[in-house]
């Protein structure tokens, strides 16, 4: 096999920013930071002086090294999108047989209110909906249609909510993921986490944990709530205890979303979660849609989902809640943080989503960034949602579900007739409220 030598210094699971096109063969015990563009990565430069703002890199130097879990993930992924990619040339409608990933909205029920929470704080379009949607958690028999459907493939989960670990029959839905093992995501605030440990050590073989934080003690506070970090820490070294004991065998995260009290402190935060024995950090920039953006996404859906009959529950539309953001002022600190980022390896992946240019992250921030892109995610995901609505967009924007699994088969939904209209509008360009989404950057080019 013949090996390049280029430093790359990407770090991530996720992170197929790669070229699409070949399907990349990673030799064991590869370094983390070897998946973006080559087979073998050089040692990292030497930073002599500060980089001009433009090359500044967007993810830090790493010294963990995938295992061949990861590897084949990783691999399979590549070719999935490589297989999509080649596909849309010549069908702009086309779907894989059966979606490789499943995203599961478990409960729209939380246990928290956080200050930036597109779903649950003061704008957030939960509030709209009536008590009875508010409480409504996927039923245990559409959870086990969607594993069974989709068991073929093995297809990837990943659960959300609402906060997941607040559904009321958790521990049943995690007895169906013993049996039908799957690599799991599961994107948690965190507090229900020693309550839960028992079924979440049953299914940790698969199972890659994604605890919310927004910052060190009251930074995160001010955000999800007074002495919400006390407790998640506990509930995290509680589940670290598990890992070191061989009782707990999957990864645990950190998922972040950026916020102007935490831009400044960002080593900080970085070196407190290397000390604890974190797997990887998820640093988000906040999901911000401008007011002007929302009206021109009312107007593109009026347009193209005017004869749509899963009207929304709500009366404003979802798009009009992403209000939080970053001040302009965060972007130049936020490049200094990356800096000061960059200046060492670390022992855990830290990674940006969305893996922007430093030159590009003013726009983002102010959103009048707009990406050249298409997304995938239409040809290869699909999303359910907690009352067992379906879509491809509709994890976020729940007017975009285009079937019901209390109705008809997953796979049913998959191949009709409306989602492909979905993928043949996506396919002659993107909608406004695109431009933020992480899915684009992870299923995008
Ligand atoms: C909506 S929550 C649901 C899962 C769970 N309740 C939690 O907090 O992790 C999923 C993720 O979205 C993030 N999030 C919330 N509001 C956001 C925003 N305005 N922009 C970007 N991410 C946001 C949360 O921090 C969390 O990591
Ligand atoms: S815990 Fe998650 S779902 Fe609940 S309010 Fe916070 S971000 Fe939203």
């Amino acid at each position: 096999m013949k090996i390049k030598m280029r430093y790359c210094g990407s770090t991530s699971d996720w992170g197929l920013h790669s070229k699409i096109g070949k399907p990349r063969v990673f030799p064991k015990n590869y370094s983390a930071r070897c998946t973006k563009t080559l087979w073998k990565c050089a040692p990292p430069p030497k930073i002599t002086s500060k980089p001009i703002s433009t090359t500044l890199s967007m993810e830090l130097k790493s010294s963990v090294k995938f295992d061949p879990e990861t590897f084949d993930r990783l691999q399979k992924r590549i070719k999935d999108l490589s297989t999509t990619k080649k596909a849309l040339f010549t069908n702009p409608t086309y779907a894989s047989p059966i979606p490789t990933e499943v995203d599961i909205q478990l409960t729209y029920a939380c246990n928290l209110r956080c200050k930036m929470c597109y779903q649950w704080n003061d704008d957030g379009y939960f509030h709209s909906y009536n008590k009875e949607i508010q409480n409504k958690e996927i039923a245990v028999d559409i959870f086990q249609k969607i594993l069974q459907e989709t068991h073929p493939a093995k297809s990837r989960l990943y659960l959300w909510g609402g906060e997941p670990l607040y559904h009321t029959k958790w521990d049943e839905i995690a007895d169906l993921l013993e049996k039908d093992k799957r690599y799991t995501v599961m994107c948690t605030n965190g507090i229900l986490l020693e309550k839960r440990m028992e079924s979440l050590l049953k299914i940790s073989d698969n199972l890659a944990l994604l605890v919310s934080i927004d910052g060190l003690g009251e930074v995160n506070d001010a955000l999800r709530g007074k002495k919400t970090f006390e407790k998640l820490i506990k509930q995290v070294k509680l589940v670290l205890e598990e890992q070191k004991n061989g009782n707990y065998k999957g990864t645990v995260s950190v998922n972040v979303v950026l916020n102007d009290e935490l831009v400044p402190h960002l080593y900080e935060f970085v070196e407190y979660f290397e000390d604890l024995g974190i797997d990887s950090i998820y640093f988000n920039y906040p999901w911000f849609i401008s007011t002007e953006r929302a009206e021109l996404m009312d107007r593109f859906y009026a347009e193209n989902f005017a004869h749509h009959d899963s009207t929304p529950s709500h009366s404003v539309a979802s798009w009009h809640s992403y209000s939080f953001k970053l001040s302009p002022q965060s972007a130049e600190v936020l490049n200094e943080q990356i800096f000061k980022l960059n200046s060492r390896v670390w022992k855990l992946r830290v990674r940006f989503q969305q893996q922007l240019e430093a030159n590009e992250i003013n726009d983002f921030i102010l959103d009048t960034y707009v990406p050249k892109k298409k997304c995938y995610a239409l040809s290869n995901r699909i999303e359910v949602l907690a009352d067992g609505k379906v879509g491809t967009c509709s994890k976020f924007f729940p007017e975009l579900s285009i079937g019901d699994l209390n109705s008809h088969s997953l796979l049913e939904i998959w191949n009709s007739g409306k989602f492909n209209y979905l993928r043949n509008i996506l396919s002659k360009g993107l909608m406004p409220v695109c431009s933020k989404c992480v899915l684009l950057y992870r299923n995008g080019i």
